[in-house]
């Protein structure tokens, strides 16, 4: 057994109602067993959090470790000739140690930044690799390899035959779902709608009935997305996925950003997971999704950064804010408060992972996913008579995260990540992006 005892802390919960303590907090094992009071100090190992602030660990729901090497070789492009130009020929170079340290990059700049738990797609080959360096990392994830199979400029070794396709992500799925108690989970991950035919959905559909698995994809993030969906199918995104029998609550869609009121009442009454994306909807010139209006219906809204070159970081402080300020322009100051935001970093992406009973806040027999903030800084004070919420959304930044804790285990210390070796990846990252340039000469840079 092991034990690690957080001492002094100001603690925000997030549970039902959303107390803020000061105190101890203790953890055996991967489970939290007190919050509160003074609890001596008889343990392994004893954090002194004086001075800081222990929040729930982030929970991003939509995120591409596959494309985090990519990190800078696709700015400033609209959603498809970003994909036809730029990342499908990138996730064709991959291979399998490029893969690994891609994610392994991913994993070590989330970590650092305070998430605990991802919704992750990798691409149509190695995902193997990527699984292996989530085990590695401590990370509390659901993953998948993306599905395409079909679809315009794709290159060769992207376009999959639909049987092999669903036969490795079974096969994935056997080897990695409930890995380490649970920790890893298996997700479907058809890329969206315009990359897969309708027999690749409908057995998508089945086989996460029949596994229990969640539905990891895009939808309705670029007005030109959209007109290609209605060419070939008739009909809008969410509709279509609904009539498909995708649509229910196992089912987690990324950026949602034009909606008509049918696809919004169909999100809503399904109960499907809407994965707010605020920095890739902005920096691919997608649009701003309509989340005041999401929210006000009471549909499930939890956030994610989506991939390196789309945003061009992976890191929730800069989500929260900019899901905030967005939304003020046209809804009023009042709109998108800062526990707003918060909740969709925490106990929102815990029920869009169907994990809300062991994740995303801090109670008594929860798993303990956990960040510690410093915000004994000039940039996060005055601190007296200030909500803590408002600290942490709208002042404090990655660099603030002390502790990130996994599963009870200590994955950082004093901004250091146990679980990755920092040199060694930032080494081989550039090695590897370097390799799949020069596989695919007609996208590198002069
Ligand atoms: N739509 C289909 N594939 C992708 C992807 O990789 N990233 C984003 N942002 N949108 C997509
Ligand atoms: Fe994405």
């Amino acid at each position: 057994m092991s034990s690690v005892l957080i001492k002094n802390a100001q603690i925000i919960t997030m549970n039902s109602r959303e107390e803020i303590i000061h105190g101890d907090l203790y953890i055996e094992d991967d489970i939290i067993k007190q919050v509160g009071g003074d609890l001596g100090s008889e343990t392994d190992q004893v954090i002194d959090a004086k001075n800081k602030t222990v929040i729930p660990g982030f929970i991003q729901t939509h995120i591409h470790l596959c494309q985090t090497l990519f990190r800078g070789q696709a700015d400033d492009l609209e959603l498809m000739d970003w994909l036809q130009k730029k990342i499908w020929p990138l996730e064709a170079s991959h291979d399998e140690e490029s893969s690994y340290y891609s994610a392994m990059l991913g994993l070590g700049e989330l970590i650092q930044s305070g998430t605990t738990t991802i919704v992750d797609m990798e691409t149509v080959n190695h995902a193997d690799a990527a699984f292996q360096a989530m085990a590695e990392s401590g990370i509390r994830c659901l993953s998948g390899k993306v599905m395409m199979d079909m679809g315009d400029d794709i290159p060769e070794l992207l376009k999959e035959d639909t049987a092999k396709s669903i036969q490795q992500s079974v096969d994935l799925l056997e080897k990695w779902h409930q890995y380490d108690n649970g920790r890893i989970q298996y997700a479907f991950c058809p890329r969206f709608v315009v990359s897969c035919t309708e027999e690749l959905l409908t057995a998508v559909r089945d086989l996460s009935k029949y596994y229990n698995v969640k539905v990891h994809t895009h939808a309705s993030e670029n007005r030109g997305e959209i007109k290609i969906v209605e060419m070939q199918r008739g009909m809008r995104n969410v509709v279509y996925l609904d009539k498909l029998g995708l649509a229910n609550e196992n089912l987690i869609l990324a950026h949602c950003v034009w909606l008509d009121d049918e696809e919004k009442r169909i999100i809503k009454e399904r109960g499907i997971k809407m994965s707010h994306c605020p920095g890739s909807n902005l920096k691919l010139a997608s649009g701003i999704a309509d989340i005041p209006d999401m929210l006000d219906m009471d549909a499930n809204i939890s956030l994610g950064a989506d991939g390196a070159p789309c945003n061009n970081n992976l890191d929730m402080f800069n989500e929260m804010r900019l899901a905030s300020l967005i939304q003020k322009p046209k809804h009023g100051p009042t709109a998108m408060d800062a526990r707003s935001v918060f909740r969709m970093a925490t106990i929102g992406g815990a029920k869009a992972v169907g994990m809300a009973d062991q994740i995303g806040s801090i109670e008594v027999g929860k798993k303990a996913d956990i960040a510690i903030l410093d915000l004994f800084k000039f940039h996060t004070y005055p601190s007296y008579d200030v909500d803590p919420i408002s600290r942490i959304v709208y002042s404090a930044t990655r660099a603030d995260v002390d502790t990130t804790i996994i599963n009870g285990k200590i994955v950082m210390e004093k901004s250091n990540v146990k679980t990755i070796n920092k040199e060694l990846v930032l080494h081989e990252a550039n090695k590897s992006i370097k390799r799949l340039l020069k596989r695919i000469p007609s996208i590198a840079k002069v």
